[in-house]
């Protein structure tokens, strides 16, 4: 029956990759140039139906559910035939899938080729070359940029053939360092056109971590720009490149775009202007022949202990994931405006910012500044001037928002809005209401998406229903294809167990593959299967907990490792320890995260001094929060640093975060039994610094 349907809507379109493109305009990009456990019903919501024309062909398909369910009971026929019709092959599959969870052996569409950038941007610039492809909103409102696909294809092929003009080839990978543009979407979409996997790296990460980033993925290969530009700030990025490059002996070119036109030091035959090279290139570049399991990005992510992992995603099925969750949680039609103001420089900026609205021949918004400049409209304003139908944001931008008076939203035109995304963290019951009430006005569908690094694309979500059912905030039900299964995991005899029914909670895990997981953390296979697979055997381990309610819905609990969210960017609580450890007079430290009202969590540290020590606490405090800024990123700083006699630890030596959780948010009653400790009266000091520190 698989091979039947797959044959009756066999769409797919032979490849072209001779097409002539306009020349790169320079000019242009030199000089001239974001916890809702929630049941509130949202008030007045429509919601959309978007059926999937593949659908048609699904035997006794008839609503979403059905197509859910058919999607568990015959993933191959499903994403065999999805990914038939939205990917454009060179050579089409032979297999749909080859994975088994219980091995971490993820394989899809084995047998395929094709070129990512060829299904992003060639296939729309066939059909729609004058489309336009990125609004580029610069940080200054109202000087916004549009790029056509044809424009943006160009450009991808002068900066691929630039590349390879430097020796860069198929397998080789490249570091990306840039503010979002339309030269660093060139850039990643011109190292899919050549085979290299890019390593985007958070233009907002220190010298040290870019370094070690760049160590870890041995890149060759760095692109940046002279400086960025961010709420009115310039930022120097290439001096932050040279201090990472300095330590990295591996790099062979930095490749410097123009943002601001500053000169900057240019090193002899290391640092080379990306624009002069660019223009010496031609417009057309044959593309890279992929197959469907080769590498195409990796983004490194923290995890509980030990240094950021490099999360590999390949060719085929992060392509057709990306596409489809882009069009289906969000409903993109032909001309609409999607607008996701994630930085690309994170997970969210490479789906749904660049592959996943490209993909699908969208028109996506570059957003460079940040919600509050030059004043807190800035979004709304935005989505007047730019006609935006899909907002997409993390809640700590919402709570940042609603602090200020309503007219900076409601003296905008925000008619043009149908979905109001968000994702990174829980989104609390008030800023949900805001959002959907305020900024929706009550009209459009709030889709609160769970998912991470790991998982490529949107996993839990609100997904297009049948007109009249009800609608619910909350991440909610799993998209097409995913099976969310609950563990317990509370010490005792069914620690382990899966839990069946509704209104359970536990450790929230995947049991069937999907095309858009990570198929590994690049050097180091063992930590990917000891993180994601052996945890709960037979299926992906997410590290988040989940509560499954009376319906069936599902709401995200929060992290139960040491990972902590800060504004949605997630952080290791050991990175920040292991920064701090470095101090010359701190003998040890102890990280958590606290709740915060704006940013979601912050990081709270517990520090003990080597013995003699005897300085001023708070300069202490200041030269460790520098250290923190330089060794990660300013958004990892600790907002509160606690100089401690000790801390609480087991006889085993095992620091009871726990306590300090208690401490840091004053419920010191609920501290409970600590005579277990190896010292319990480390706890009564602990408390009283606290109190002295507030
Ligand atoms: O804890 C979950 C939280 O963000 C983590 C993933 O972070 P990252 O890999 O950086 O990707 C963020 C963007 C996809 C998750 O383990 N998280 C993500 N979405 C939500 C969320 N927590 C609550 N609700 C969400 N909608």
């Amino acid at each position: 029956m698989a091979a039947a349907l797959l044959k009756t809507i066999d769409r797919a379109v032979k490849s072209s990759f001779s097409i002539r493109t306009s020349v790169f305009p320079p000019a242009r990009f030199g000089r001239s140039v974001a916890r809702c456990l929630s049941t509130t019903p949202a008030k007045a919501s429509v919601q959309t139906t978007t059926p999937m024309p593949e659908a048609d062909g699904f035997p006794g398909v008839h609503t979403h559910q059905d197509l859910y369910d058919f999607s568990l009971r015959e993933p191959d026929t499903f994403w065999g035939t999805l990914a038939k019709s939205r990917i454009q092959w060179i050579k089409s599959f032979d297999r749909v899938s080859d994975c088994d969870m219980s091995a971490g052996k993820i394989e899809w569409f084995l047998g395929g080729q094709l070129n990512v950038s060829v299904n992003t941007l060639d296939r729309h610039v066939q059909k729609m070359p004058d489309k336009v492809a990125l609004i580029w909103e610069r940080d200054e409102p109202g000087t916004e940029v549009r790029i056509t696909y044809r424009e943006l294809l160009a450009m991808t092929c002068q900066l691929a053939n630039t590349l390879r003009s430097h020796g860069v080839k198929k397998g080789d990978r490249v570091c990306i360092y840039m503010p979002n543009s339309p030269i660093a979407v060139a850039a990643m979409q011109a190292c899919a056109r050549i085979g290299a996997p890019h390593s985007v790296v958070f233009a907002g990460f220190s010298a040290d971590a870019l370094a070690s980033r760049i160590q870890d993925a041995n890149c060759e290969t760095v692109i940046t720009t002279d400086q960025a530009v961010r709420g009115g700030k310039v930022i120097e990025l290439k001096k932050t490149v040279d201090d990472a490059v300095a330590n990295c002996p591996m790099v062979k070119r930095v490749l410097v775009a123009q943002r601001t036109g500053k000169e900057v030091p240019m090193k002899h035959n290391l640092d080379f202007s990306l624009e002069e090279d660019m223009c010496r290139q031609s417009t057309e570049c044959t593309p890279e022949i992929m197959d469907s399991e080769d590498p195409l990005f990796m983004l490194y992510t923290s995890g509980s202990t030990g240094k950021p992992k490099g999360i590999l995603h390949t060719q085929a099925g992060y392509l057709l994931y990306a596409t489809m969750t882009s069009k289906f949680a969000f409903d993109i039609r032909e001309d609409d405006i999607f607008s996701c103001v994630a930085d690309i420089g994170w997970i969210t900026g490479h789906s749904y910012v660049v592959y996943g609205p490209l993909s699908n021949g969208a028109t996506t918004v570059l957003f460079e500044s940040i919600p509050t400049y030059p004043n807190p409209g800035r979004y709304w304003e935005m989505v007047e001037r730019l006609k935006i139908n899909q907002f997409y944001l993390a809640p700590t931008a919402v709570r940042l928002l609603l602090k200020f008076d309503e007219s900076w939203v409601k003296k905008y035109d925000r008619s043009t809005l149908r979905k109001l995304g968000c994702v990174g963290e829980p989104l609390n019951v008030e800023a949900g209401d805001w959002y959907s009430q305020v900024v929706g006005e009550g009209r459009c569908d709030l889709v609160d998406t769970w998912w991470q690094t790991e998982t490529g694309g949107i996993m839990i979500t609100p997904r297009p229903s049948q007109p009249g059912a009800e609608i619910l905030h909350g991440p909610m039900r799993p998209f097409f294809g995913i099976e969310p299964v609950l563990f317990n995991d509370e010490p005792g005899p069914d620690q382990g167990k899966e839990l069946t029914g509704k209104d359970v909670s536990g450790a929230l895990c995947v049991r069937k593959p999907w095309p858009g997981i990570a198929r590994t953390i690049f050097g180091d296979h063992e930590r990917y299967l000891d993180t994601y697979f052996r945890p709960y055997p037979g299926t992906y381990f997410s590290g988040d907990g989940a509560h499954r309610d009376h319906k069936g819905y599902y709401h995200i609990t929060g992290r139960m490792d040491d990972v902590i969210n800060i504004s949605g960017h997630r952080i290791g609580t050991a990175e920040i320890e292991d920064a701090m450890d470095e101090h010359h007079d701190v003998a040890e430290t102890a990280v958590i995260g606290t709740p915060h009202e704006v940013k979601g969590e912050v990081p709270y540290a517990f520090v003990i001094l080597k013995e003699g020590v005897r300085r001023d606490e708070e300069d202490i405090a200041k030269e460790l929060k520098d250290l923190v800024r330089k060794t990660i990123a300013a958004y990892a700083v600790p907002d509160t640093i606690l100089i401690t006699p000790g801390l609480p630890k087991t006889r085993s030596g095992k620091i009871m975060r726990r306590i300090l959780r208690k401490i840091s948010t004053d419920k010191e009653e609920e501290l409970g039994d600590v005579s277990t400790l190896a010292e319990p009266s480390v706890v009564d000091a602990i408390v009283q610094s606290h109190k002295a520190y507030k």
